[in-house]
């Protein structure tokens, strides 16, 4: 099985996608938890998240595309393949609603590049946590250090949460909006109830 998380800014995934993972394994399934960009170790995620790096949005697109190759070859489906449960902290609609959301490159582009790079591999089930956007970035400013996408104006936060929630509704069997809005547990709760384990 194959999961991913997805969302704006500060929206919990990654709590959510640890706390997933402890939950498969209680009942001795094996899991591998993993991100975009970065879950094959490499300097890309330096690059694509500094601060002090200007970056063109093809030069992005490509960036992220080259990343989430080497994840998918080297991470995710050698796991898929053993019968572990993939899990992993952003993937394919993330490029969907900020490069294309966001950043407003031209659709088919994006989408055959999102193609190319994910080797056609689909999450089986995406949560999409859903939370205000200025809720989320002030948690990433308590976290500390922003990163590129983080200190972006309003604007572009607006353009990538409007594009995240029309993936939701052209996706529904495979992209579940959870909303965040109440304690972390009943949040894991509704994220549990879609899984038959
Ligand atoms: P990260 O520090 O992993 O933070 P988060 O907790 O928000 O996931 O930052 C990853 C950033 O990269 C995030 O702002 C979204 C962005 N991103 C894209 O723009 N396109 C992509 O395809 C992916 C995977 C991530």
């Amino acid at each position: 099985m194959f999961i991913t998380f997805e969302g704006g800014e500060g929206c919990g995934k990654s709590t959510h996608a640890k706390m997933l993972k402890d939950y498969f394994e209680l009942f001795q399934k094996e899991v591998v938890l993993t991100k975009e960009p970065g879950g094959f170790k490499n300097n890309l995620r330096k690059i694509l998240l500094d601060n002090d790096q200007s970056l063109e949005a093809l030069s992005e697109i490509f960036l992220f595309a080259a990343d989430r190759v080497e994840h998918v070859e080297k991470i995710i489906k050698p796991a898929l393949s053993a019968g572990k449960i993939v899990i992993s902290d952003r993937y394919i609609d993330s490029t969907i609603a900020y490069q294309l959301g966001g950043r407003g490159l031209p659709e088919d582009m994006v989408r055959y590049i999102n193609w190319i790079s994910s080797r056609g591999l689909l999450p089986d089930i995406t949560f999409l946590l859903d939370i205000k956007i200025e809720e989320g970035l002030q948690r990433t400013v308590e976290r500390g250090v922003m990163n590129r996408f983080e200190k972006e104006i309003m604007a572009f936060h607006e353009r990538v949460k409007e594009k995240y929630m029309d993936i939701a509704s052209k996706n529904p069997q495979r992209i579940k909006v959870i909303d965040t809005y109440r304690s972390i547990d009943e949040v894991q709760r509704e994220i549990r109830g879609f899984l038959k384990i």
